[in-house]
């Protein structure tokens, strides 16, 4: 995928610190597929020199006709943490950005029966286009767990239950009907969740979070894959700096090529909280 200039449509604030960023280039994300990403580069300075990764959340700008314009529009949604996504942040409509994509290898759900999709933080961003490209009688039966530090942080879920998915909460702080961690809800649900017929877990978040989905879906031989959010330097195999080791073995795949979606039993979690 070659290098492409894209404009700002909108920027918003949607919740606090993370921002809807509205795209428009000509087939941007015709061939995106749900698990993808973008490398995105703020256009004039150097600093920060080297682009960011993110998912796309959806194939048309905001304003643009979801049918008509598909595939000529891009939304991310973005949490600032640096130097980049304060930059981003910045952007007004009308300016200029580079962007590369759809980036890497996205979640896989042919003959899914019964899908579990299960976000933290931004990290849920990945998966409402998952959700949304589900046929309908699969999204019916998805259920959507996310997780947040508070109730402000959850305006994915918002997106989520326009669906006709099941979609549950946990927040760490304030109000909730769950408190705690996703991986707290995944587990509490467990009866009702994991011992589903033709269960599949679909994760994405915190390497940490993702150790220990990894390893309770281990333990119940329950197929899951993980979307990974490693830092990434050029988002295309060449520069090595996204490697993660393979489960028993001394072999390293690059997120950004081979993943960033993985199956979770293929990769080495030791090191981590799971
Ligand atoms: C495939 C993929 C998809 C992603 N999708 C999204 C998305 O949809 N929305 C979103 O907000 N973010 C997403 N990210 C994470 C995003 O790329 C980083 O937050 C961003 O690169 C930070 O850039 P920065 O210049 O603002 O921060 P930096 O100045 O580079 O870093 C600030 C702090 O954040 C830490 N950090 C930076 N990048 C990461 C990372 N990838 N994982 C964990 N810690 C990191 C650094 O160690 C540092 O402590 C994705 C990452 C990957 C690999
Ligand atoms: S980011 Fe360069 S090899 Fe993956």
């Amino acid at each position: 995928m070659g290098i492409q200039e894209a404009e700002v449509t909108s920027i918003r604030e949607v919740q606090p610190r993370a921002f809807l960023l509205s795209l428009k280039a000509k087939g941007i994300s015709e061939e995106a597929r749900p698990g993808q990403f973008y490398m995105i580069r703020v256009q004039g300075g150097e600093d920060p020199f080297l682009p960011r990764p993110f998912s796309w959340l959806r194939r048309y700008a905001e304003g643009q006709d979801p049918q008509r314009d598909r595939g000529d529009g891009l939304q991310i949604l973005f949490q600032v943490v640096g130097k980049g996504t304060s930059r981003l942040s910045e952007l007004t409509p009308g300016r200029r950005l580079l962007v590369q994509g759809p980036l890497g290898m996205g979640w896989r759900w042919e003959g899914a029966k019964r899908p579990v999709l299960i976000g933290g933080g931004i990290g849920g961003a990945s998966l409402l286009p998952l959700l949304e490209e589900f046929p309908s009688e699969l999204k019916e039966k998805a259920i959507v767990l996310l997780g947040a530090r508070s109730p402000m942080g959850l305006w994915l879920s918002t997106q989520m239950r326009e669906t006709p998915a099941r979609v549950m909460v946990a927040v760490e702080e304030g109000e909730a009907d769950f408190k705690g961690t996703v991986v707290d809800l995944l587990l509490a649900e467990e009866r009702e969740i994991t011992s589903l017929p033709g269960v599949q877990l679909f994760a994405c978040g915190p390497r940490a979070m993702l150790g220990k989905i990894a390893k309770a879906a281990g333990e119940r031989k329950i197929p899951c894959q993980v979307s990974l959010e490693v830092s990434m330097a050029c988002g295309r195999g060449v520069c090595l700096g996204c490697a993660v080791k393979v489960r028993d073995t001394e072999r390293y795949l690059m997120a950004c090529k081979d993943g960033p979606v993985f199956d979770a039993q293929a990769l080495d979690w030791s090191g981590e909280d799971g």
